[in-house]
């Protein structure tokens, strides 16, 4: 009996080494209907919050951080989406492929340098500026998915 509540208590202190069960998943998310999401378009999707929030707040002086806040985490979700493949590349030939892929990269790299110049104008508090820098951002959702992505082809 002596040895038996330092024995329960070394048990008990282990346990806290043991995995968590809970773990969020690394690199999938499910979507509305439950199906999965894959890591690029979990992106797109906090990019389009982002986006969303921005609509609202560029509108109103008034809420230049809130318009900071969104852009940082904007930039931070292009840079991490620039580094996926869209999943359309795998069902091109290897040919076809790393050229795709670079473009992908390229359009990516033209919406970050959008972002930052929707940032500078915020920063510099010209409005005007900023709303045009980021009806030239929207504008490269619809060409961009026209070329990268399946369902509009
Ligand atoms: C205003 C900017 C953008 C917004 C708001 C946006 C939003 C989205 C959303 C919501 C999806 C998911 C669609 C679904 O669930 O059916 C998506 C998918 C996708 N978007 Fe965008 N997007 C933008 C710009 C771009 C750009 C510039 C590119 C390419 C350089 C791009 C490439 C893709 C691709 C490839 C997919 C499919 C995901 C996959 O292949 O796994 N998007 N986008």
């Amino acid at each position: 009996m002596k040895l038996f509540l330092p024995l329960l208590l070394a048990a008990g202190s282990l346990a806290f080494l043991a995995p968590s069960k809970v773990r969020a998943p690394l690199v999938a998310d499910e979507g509305k209907g439950g199906e999965q999401r894959g890591p690029l378009e979990e992106r797109m999707h906090a990019m389009e919050d982002a986006i969303r929030a921005l609509r609202r707040s560029l509108r109103d002086p008034s809420k230049q951080a809130d318009s900071l806040a969104s852009l940082a985490k904007l930039e931070a979700d292009i840079v991490a989406a620039k580094s996926e493949t869209p999943r359309m590349a795998a069902k091109l030939s290897e040919a076809e492929r790393p050229r795709f892929v670079a473009d992908y990269r390229g359009e990516m790299i033209r919406m970050l340098e959008s972002a930052l110049v929707v940032e500078k104008a915020v920063l510099g508090g010209k409005q005007e500026e900023a709303l045009a820098a980021f009806e030239d951002l929207r504008g490269l959702e619809d060409p961009s998915h026209a070329r990268f992505t399946e369902e509009e082809q």
